[in-house]
């Protein structure tokens, strides 16, 4: 729990949280921290807020009472966007201040009614319309939507010239109480950019086409600090913007020159071969992400799926399919649209074979592009010309890999 004077008149309030699941589903080794602004002209303005993932806003009241804010003084909620991890402490706080008038755009005010049955007192703001708090507060806001919900926009504040970007730009990871990128050292950073692709690659990456056309938005707006709803502000704010486009193009592919190996094995067979595509890997010169499943999770998974131009899944057959951890992962890997990677699949069968089959299915259904290369199957345990045969076809991705990325 965390207060920080970040511009005249401008607070960041900001709580870590740990051991929860991201979503219900997305693991987080790292934590997150849940990011509010307090912007006090002659009008006092709270921008998203944060609370407990139980909803329970008790930090978020704790940090206004250190502030020296009466709840009571705060006269406007700016929503930049519904999800309950920015706006799960409204209910809690319309019981002790029933006087506020919230902004938020024209589907974020569908949403509060749906979410919360706020219909009252509620102003819908957009691209074009500005708000005065006073003391040279005057607030203007760029739609933004599906960055990540449909109802998401940022506001700036032509004041300070700080631009609240909620989703947009943030990051998994706590920050241990420092609050700007720029506190951190080099190494540091490149160690914090893994919890941003983790951020960007799990919650933001279906929607990187949306992603795009903010950014295009947003370059426009002559911001000095980004703000984000999690992770760290930027005050050098074109690195996170571009970080940010970069990882928007890399849905479509080529990404970076990098393979992941994404396998799973229940008695061994696969794994042998695994062993092998290891050897041959590490006397490549490419950046190779290694993952099990089940052990690892999606998110993980899917991280480092984001950043690569080819992939290498091996895998059995299990009843006549893939093993199934394998398809789980490959279907959210598909819903995010991580496309047109370069792959390259090997694996073993006792009788029937199978995995094949449904790795095409999802690879159609999910519309994903992915070029295979020549599969390696092997009934059993992989004999002398399967391990020759895995360690040429792999060459070839990455060979394939290296030209796609030159060419991109
Ligand atoms: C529960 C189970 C279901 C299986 N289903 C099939 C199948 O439908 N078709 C097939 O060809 N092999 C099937 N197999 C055989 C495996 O694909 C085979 O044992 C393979 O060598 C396992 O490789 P692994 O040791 O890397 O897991 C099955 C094996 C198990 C244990
Ligand atoms: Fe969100
Ligand atoms: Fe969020």
């Amino acid at each position: 729990m965390k207060i920080t004077d970040i511009a005249e008149g401008t607070y960041q309030l900001s709580i870590d949280v740990e051991n929860i699941l991201f979503e219900g589903l997305w693991d987080i080794p790292k934590g997150v921290t849940l990011n509010s602004y307090i912007i006090k002209g002659e009008k006092t303005a709270i921008v998203d807020g944060v609370c407990g993932w139980d909803g329970v806003p008790e930090s978020l009241f704790s940090l206004l009472k250190e502030l020296d804010i009466e709840p009571a003084s705060i006269k406007y909620l700016i929503v930049n966007h519904v999800e309950p991890d920015h706006s799960g402490w409204i209910e809690a706080f319309k019981k002790i201040n029933n006087d506020f008038q919230i902004l938020c755009s024209k589907k974020g005010k569908e949403l509060l009614g749906a979410f919360y049955g706020l219909t009252e007192n509620i102003t819908v703001v957009g691209d074009k319309d500005s708000f005065d708090l006073g003391k040279g507060h005057v607030l203007s806001f760029a739609e933004i939507p599906n960055v990540h919900w449909p109802d998401t926009i940022g506001t700036f504040d032509h004041g300070t010239e700080v631009l609240f970007t909620c989703d947009a730009f943030g990051s998994f990871g706590k920050c241990d109480g420092r609050i700007y990128a720029e506190e951190f050292s080099k190494e540091e950073l490149k160690e914090y950019e893994e919890e941003t692709l983790r951020y960007y690659s799990n919650i933001v990456a279906t929607f990187s086409p949306q992603v795009k056309s903010a950014i295009r938005k947003i370059r426009e707006i002559p911001a000095k600090l980004i703000a984000p709803g999690h992770g760290l502000m930027w005050k050098d704010t074109k690195t996170i913007i571009d970080a940010y486009d970069d990882y928007a193009d890399y849905q479509k592919g080529p990404a970076r020159e990098e393979i992941t190996l994404i396998w799973g094995s229940m008695y061994g067979m696969t794994e042998t071969a695994v062993k092998h595509a290891l050897k041959v890997l590490e006397k490549e010169d490419i950046t190779l992400h290694v993952h099990r499943v089940p052990e690892d999770s999606w998110g993980t998974v899917l991280t480092s799926v984001w950043t690569s131009t080819g992939v290498i899944l091996a895998m059995p057959t299990y009843e006549f399919k893939m093993f199934p951890p394998m398809s789980a992962v490959l279907e959210e890997i598909g819903k995010k649209k991580a496309l047109n990677r370069k792959v390259f699949r090997f694996g073993s069968y006792g009788w029937s074979g199978g995995a094949e089959r449904e790795l095409a299915d999802i690879n159609t259904r999910l519309n994903m592009g992915w070029e295979f290369l020549e599969p390696v199957e092997f009934a059993g345990v992989p004999g002398e010309e399967n391990l020759q045969k895995i360690e040429s076809q792999i060459k070839e991705l990455v060979k394939q890999v290296k030209e796609a990325v030159k060419n991109k």
